[in-house]
């Protein structure tokens, strides 16, 4: 069961122990991963010390590991937040840094750390991390804490939870305590809630672009393919452009949204996921009142895309530049990192598409080789859009990729119908520490760091498991 007022309780003695660090003139380095939650725990920590008079920095790393700790610990600062990163690793903080850091987090972790002293982790307060509390929002927890004033962080945490898809409660809703952040947005008049298509560029794109451009849901047919989307709204008579302006999704009318669902519908597979990935394609839609309805920072999902992509075109400031408010020169950076990461992501599903051995499905397994064309950064992303497509939705999908010159890295998604249950957080985890690695995550999405000499070994190990 949720305990919300043990875990205010811990929030307050996290707050009282950074406002101590603060008035001592500490330096604190808030450490955090370089995806939309981590970039947007990593903001609001950063935002909220920076507010207590901290001095505070704030860095972003596409994974922690041994190496990792060891430059943290070279850099020598008095103390280190980590957020959205670090419970699989207490032990080796501990020996680093001794008592002088605090993991605020909400991956899976051992029971016996839920109360360990160094860490404020949701599932030690009975929240399910994967789908009820993103580290954004366990990090806006800290944040209410020093000051209730903070209340105007909330579309960031709520950012964080979108960009980690804790979109799961009922019609694509925020639930647990994704949703009480929302309705303290909500309260402050900061984000409208309403019911929509879910398509990228609901208020941005023209429709069949908005459409095209949009992996999850993945249509058969229409997401990917601009031209075709084009032709089958022109053809089934969809009034698409107005005075020679391309119409917006955000602008139709509720007969013409019912039409567009009709025409959608008919290409959404009849294979009985059809009614899924209709329940898809329209949701909650979090519209964030202070942004500028003309940029995709007006919609919570596309914010969280945006910074995203920042993250994994390593440029990990400019992310946490606009979750902090940069809205001039960052966002037209961001806007152009965006274009960039979609020519990658393309390209490499295009190499995923012609046969070979990049791909290969063993049992409920699809396993991809990207030693060659898939950056380490990319991995998360490319296995995410695989596991939401039409082709892998019943498997799991295992993305593998250089780290270095000795190591790999290894990401894995659960696709919506996977016919079994199986934690893939554990999984990792345990696959990795059999080959002296280190890996974790939620049920639904894991990643691991590996010796290259062990990978056979780690996806035989990780094969068996999913096979039990
Ligand atoms: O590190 P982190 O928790 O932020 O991992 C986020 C990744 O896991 C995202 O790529 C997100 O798509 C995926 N995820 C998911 N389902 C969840 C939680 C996370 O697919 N319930
Ligand atoms: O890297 P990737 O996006 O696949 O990670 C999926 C999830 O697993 C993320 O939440 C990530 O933080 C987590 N993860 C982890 N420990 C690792 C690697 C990934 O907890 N060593």
């Amino acid at each position: 069961m949720p305990d919300l007022e043990a875990l205010t309780a811990r929030a307050s003695e996290a707050s009282k122990l950074l406002s101590g660090l603060a008035k001592e003139k500490k330096r604190i380095l808030v450490v955090t991963h370089i995806d939309a939650d981590g970039l947007s725990s990593g903001s609001i920590a950063f935002q909220a010390l920076e507010r207590i008079g901290a001095i505070a920095s704030v860095r972003a790393l596409p994974d922690l590991d041994g190496r990792a700790i060891d430059a943290l610990k070279n850099d020598k600062f008095d103390f280190y937040l980590f957020t959205d990163l670090g419970s699989g690793l207490i032990d080796q903080l501990t020996a680093a840094f001794g008592t002088n850091y605090l993991v605020v987090d909400h991956h899976q972790l051992s029971p016996d750390l839920y109360v360990h002293p160094n860490v404020m982790n949701a599932w030690g307060f009975g929240y399910d991390g994967g789908t009820d509390a993103s580290s954004a929002t366990m990090a806006y927890v800290v944040a209410l804490a020093f000051d209730e004033g903070n209340k105007n962080l909330s579309p960031i945490a709520i950012i964080g939870a979108l960009g980690d898809r804790q979109d799961n409660g009922p019609g694509r809703s925020l639930a647990g305590l994704n949703r009480k952040v929302l309705e303290d947005a909500l309260e402050k008049g900061l984000v409208t809630v309403s019911k929509d298509f879910l398509f990228h560029g609901r208020e941005t794109r023209p429709i069949h672009e908005a459409i095209a451009m949009t992996y999850t849901p993945y249509i058969a047919g229409l997401s990917g393919a601009k031209d075709a989307c084009l032709a089958a709204l022109s053809n089934s008579g969809f009034v698409l452009k107005e005075h020679g302006r391309w119409r917006n999704l955000a602008e139709l009318s509720d007969p013409e949204k019912q039409k567009l669902l009709e025409i959608l519908s008919s290409f959404a597979s009849t294979d009985g996921g059809g009614s899924a990935v209709i329940s898809e394609m329209i949701g909650e839609v979090y519209s964030l009142r202070e942004e500028d309805s003309l940029t995709p920072l007006h919609d919570a999902r596309e914010f969280a895309t945006l910074i995203n992509a920042c993250g994994r075109m390593d440029a990990t400031d400019v992310g946490i530049a606009i979750a902090l408010g940069d809205r001039d020169g960052g966002l037209s950076e961001a806007l152009r990192l965006i274009g960039e990461y979609r020519v990658k992501i393309g390209k490499a599903l295009q190499m995923l598409q012609t046969p070979g051995e990049r791909v290969s499905t063993q049992g409920d397994v699809a396993v991809v080789v990207g030693d060659e064309f898939i950056e380490e950064r990319m991995t998360g992303s490319i296995s995410s859009l695989l596991a939401s497509s039409e082709k892998y939705k019943d498997k799991m999908v295992l993305v593998r990729a250089r780290s270095g010159e000795t190591e790999l890295k290894f990401s894995s998604r659960l696709g919506d119908s996977f016919p079994k249950e199986v934690n893939l957080g554990l999984i990792m985890q345990q696959a990795a520490e059999l080959v002296g690695g280190v890996g974790g995550g939620h049920s639904m999405a894991a990643g691991a760091k590996i010796p290259m000499a062990k990978r056979d070994e780690f996806t035989r190990a990780v094969l068996k498991k999913v096979a039990e």
